[in-house]
């Protein structure tokens, strides 16, 4: 899709399709006068019907006169003026495009750049829009049929009119979005392969290809490597598998020779069977979407590579499979970990906080300003808050302070838990330093408890993503499958450290 930038009055441009945004009860200007004579009177008539009456999720598609300028005009209702927000205008653009498309539209221009929007400038709602647009027009196909009749149109060229706004500011706005959104969507790639395709090899693999193609450097640790070193918790977890497990090391250098990096450690766990505590066998294909905490890691250090952001980036992924199986870890093993402390395994379906403490307990090497790690960690965060909101914890306020304006910011939600010291009881064990669950009660939190004991050392904060990883249900800019959460956030914050 090419998205290019147009200036001037959006009523004299030519093009198969001009989309104008309105809000709810605000159908009368003197633009829309002068539209109604194009279109001969038929846009007065559909508003007197309430045949459109700006309400969200309304379309008006109109076909132009002898006097239009552009083959159609879509009217697209954004619900009320008081209610919209930056989130809105994202999903409206995702819609209209969705809604063209299905009408074999791949070419429009749409005018939402100039939908007034409190508290935001041009770049930020041109950069929303394109994102939207860009988001709109993914789809995971690579085990379908290329060319399904009835299928939608691609998009191909979507013009955003600014009428007198800055075209230079626009345009790296819409090349923000191109780079942010190749990062979302390389990020559902990598949740969407089955599980087959996705060994632990396959994501390091995919990790090395990106990072070979944004010019940053990566290192894998080889199971040999991990065993030398005492990667102890993490080997424990992948000794179920066939699948060799792979620490995926990668580094950004866009800051300063010798500023601290940020840390970001993503869960990567392939395919979660559960292990000897088996899942039982309802939606366990979703298991492989175990790895989003490591494609929001990977996705996000393509993006800020491509954006050249100025800051120092370390991204680090324990790549493993979750198997059960007569060489795997059981209920009442205990593992010593990397950092040397014990771990009494109580439950081998709780094996992200294995993987993690070591992966934490590495990243300390680096000396970070601050780590962030993601993680698809418990199923208790989506009793929770659900589909809509990833859960922060952490061990510094402002850091999580940041990152929840970041997530407000670029619609990516994120909301703190408590990790009073009181917690960190659930998880002490009679047999070894901690156990890795903490009953019932209070689940992301202990989970997050157990992981604080492996990132004293440092700034941290946890983001449980298990709710966000995975759309059960498409929506217009989000089919069902892999969500790419976390990437926009992530490059929402990183543009604000400078
Ligand atoms: N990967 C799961 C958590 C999960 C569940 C993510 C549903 C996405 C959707 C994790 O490894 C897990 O199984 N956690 C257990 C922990 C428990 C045994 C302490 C859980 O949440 O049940
Ligand atoms: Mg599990
Ligand atoms: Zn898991």
């Amino acid at each position: 899709m090419k998205i290019t930038v147009k200036k001037g009055n959006a009523l004299k441009q030519k093009s198969p399709c001009l989309v104008l945004g309105l809000f709810s009860g605000k159908l009368k200007s003197e633009q829309l006068t002068q539209l109604d004579q194009q279109v001969a009177g038929t846009f007065n008539r559909a508003t007197r019907s309430k045949e459109f009456t700006g309400a969200k999720g309304e379309f008006l598609l109109l076909h132009g006169g002898s006097e239009t300028v552009a083959e159609r005009i879509l009217l697209v209702g954004l619900g009320k003026e008081a209610d919209f927000s930056l989130r809105a205008l994202r999903q409206v653009t995702s819609s209209t495009a969705q809604y063209l498309a299905k009408k074999q539209l791949g070419s429009f221009l749409l005018d939402f750049p100039q939908i007034p929007l409190k508290k935001t400038d041009l770049a930020e709602r041109v950069q929303t829009i394109a994102e939207g647009l860009l988001l709109a027009d993914y789809h995971y196909d690579r085990y379908l049929p290329k060319d399904k009749p009835g299928q939608p149109a691609a998009l191909a060229q979507v013009g955003l009119l600014i009428a007198d706004g800055n075209p230079a500011a626009a345009k790296e706005a819409i090349a923000a979005a191109e780079a942010i959104t190749g990062g979302v969507c390389f990020a559902r790639d990598l949740v969407n392969a089955p599980g087959n395709l996705k060994s632990p090899e396959y994501l390091a693999m995919q990790a090395v290809a990106m990072a070979e193609q944004v010019g940053i450097t990566a290192k894998l640790l080889d199971r040999r490597e991990l065993e030398r070193q005492g990667f102890g918790a993490m080997l424990g977890v992948a000794q179920g598998s066939e699948r060799d497990p792979y620490l995926i090391v990668l580094e950004y250098r866009g800051g300063s020779e010798n500023e601290q990096p940020i840390a970001l450690v993503g869960k990567g766990v392939v395919f979660d069977s559960g292990g000897i505590s088996l899942k039982p066998g309802e939606k366990m294909d979703e298991m492989k979407m175990d790895m989003g905490g490591a494609a929001a890691v990977l996705g996000t250090l393509q993006a800020a590579a491509q954006l050249k952001l100025p800051v120092n980036l370390l991204g680090v992924v324990p790549a493993v499979e979750n198997m059960p199986s007569g060489t795997a870890i059981r209920p009442g093993d205990i593992l010593t970990s990397l950092s040397g402390k014990t771990i009494e395994v109580l439950n081998t379906d709780a094996e992200g906080r294995l993987i993690l403490a070591d992966a934490l307990t590495y990243v300390a090497r680096y000396n970070p300003r601050y780590v962030i790690d993601l993680a698809t960690l418990t199923g208790a965060c989506i009793i929770a808050l659900g589909n809509q909101a990833a859960a922060v914890l952490g061990n510094h306020d402002g850091l999580i302070r940041q990152l929840l304006k970041a997530g407000e910011r670029s619609g990516e939600r994120l909301w703190q838990l408590p990790l009073w010291e009181e917690y960190v009881g659930q998880i002490k064990s009679d047999f070894a330093d901690v156990k890795n669950t903490g009953g019932r009660a209070a689940g992301t939190i202990t989970a997050a408890a157990f992981l604080q004991a492996f990132a004293a050392q440092y700034k941290w904060a946890h983001l449980d993503i298990a709710g966000m990883a995975w759309a059960e249900q498409g929506k217009a800019g989000q089919p069902k499958g892999g969500t790419g959460f976390g990437v926009r956030m992530l490059i929402n914050y990183l543009r604000d450290q400078k």
